[in-house]
């Protein structure tokens, strides 16, 4: 477990340490419990119930979140979709051309992204061949301006989920913080690693309304760390970077959690569906384990079965470019309609 030699204070930028935070209009206000006139944003008064700035601190959503995920409300912030978050990690602790990141492809490609956006080095260090984190190579590919490991479990575009022991190798030998990336998290069997926020002071965990919760049109991403780390990213992050709109959707969505549930159980029992049927078709030379709402599979050759598909009116994923991904394709789990309208095209075209 590690509990010595980590010091947040050590990896802030030093702009953000001495940074005055923007104070919103909302943010001076302090309820006093009675009606009040709002003349203090500049906003339009005749209501349309969205003419208001949204709460800055998005606390009932926050409250909500809390409860479910069985952590403290200060230990959430709230993005427009996780690569938001993912961006303010790099503003708060990658200093411009001196720190570096390390991400493991095949994975997210928003990590290097976002790396070259913010002129930080991205040390790649690729997965092993089972898709696994190589722990060695990666404690010592690190230096002392590795700011963030980038885990992504269940990883993008590979399906699988890093093994636990590997993880606690990372958390415990990794001096920087250890982002792990859990957008397919709700389909997966490994657990979140939520639960150890506690354990391990340097854990950042980031989450997304994008894939279970079935939300990817509002942009709500939610990051999970110690209270630390949130004040820091809370500090300087766009005063009203969750919408309104964002705010009622979400917290419709979580009073109703048991229709997510039900939807993540049919995605899962789909994959299952959908997996069998794949291993029927003859040029499908491998289909990888997965956890998550998509299946990545070999093919004979990638771009031409991607092309086929299209002409059948069907959009996958080429992944044949990523590094030990050659001729392979990342297939979305769908509706049954859709699903079976897939493999009813991935037949035609063998
Ligand atoms: C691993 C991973 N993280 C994050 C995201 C982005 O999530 P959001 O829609 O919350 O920005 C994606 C989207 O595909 C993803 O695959």
């Amino acid at each position: 477990m590690q509990t010595v030699n980590f010091d947040i204070d050590t990896l802030i930028r030093e702009n953000v340490k001495v940074l005055q935070p923007y104070s919103s209009a909302r943010d001076e206000y302090i309820s006093t419990g009675s009606p009040m006139t709002f003349l203090d944003a500049n906003e339009n008064p005749f209501e349309t119930q969205i003419n208001r700035y949204p709460d800055p601190h998005q606390n009932e959503l926050k409250e909500l979140l809390a409860k479910q995920k069985g952590v403290d409300k200060a230990q959430i912030l709230l993005g427009n979709g996780s690569d938001e978050i993912l961006d303010l990690l790099f503003r708060a602790f990658c200093e411009p051309k001196e720190d570096n990141i390390i991400t493991l492809p095949p994975t997210y490609g928003m990590y290097n992204v976002l790396a070259t956006i913010n002129a930080v080095e991205n040390k790649k260090v690729l997965l092993t061949r089972s898709f696994q984190p190589d722990v060695a190579q990666i404690l010592e590919t690190a230096d002392n301006k590795s700011k963030i490991l980038f885990l992504c479990s269940p990883n993008n575009p590979t399906g699988n989920s890093f093994k636990k022991e590997q993880v606690i190798q990372l958390l415990e030998g990794f001096n920087g913080l250890v982002v792990i990336d859990e957008a397919y998290i709700d389909f997966a069997a490994q657990e979140s690693w939520i639960t150890q926020l506690e354990n391990y002071p340097n854990l950042v965990i980031t989450q997304t309304f994008s894939k279970a919760y079935g939300m990817a049109g509002i942009r709500l991403g939610c990051c999970y760390a110690s209270a630390q780390i949130i004040a820091v990213l809370q500090k300087i992050k766009p005063p009203y970077n969750v919408n309104e709109l964002t705010q009622i959707k979400a917290k419709q969505r979580l009073e109703a959690i048991d229709s997510v549930k039900r939807e993540i159980k049919n995605i899962i029992e789909e994959r299952t569906v959908l997996t069998k049927a794949l291993e029927t078709i003859p040029y499908i030379k491998t289909i990888y384990p997965t956890e998550a709402n998509f299946i990545l599979i070999e093919v004979d050759n990638a771009t031409q079965r991607y092309q086929e598909l299209i002409a059948k009116g069907i959009v996958i994923r080429n992944r044949t470019n990523q590094p030990l991904c050659k001729n392979t394709l990342r297939l979305t789990i769908g509706t049954t309609t859709e699903n079976t309208k897939l493999i009813k095209a991935l037949k035609a075209i063998a």
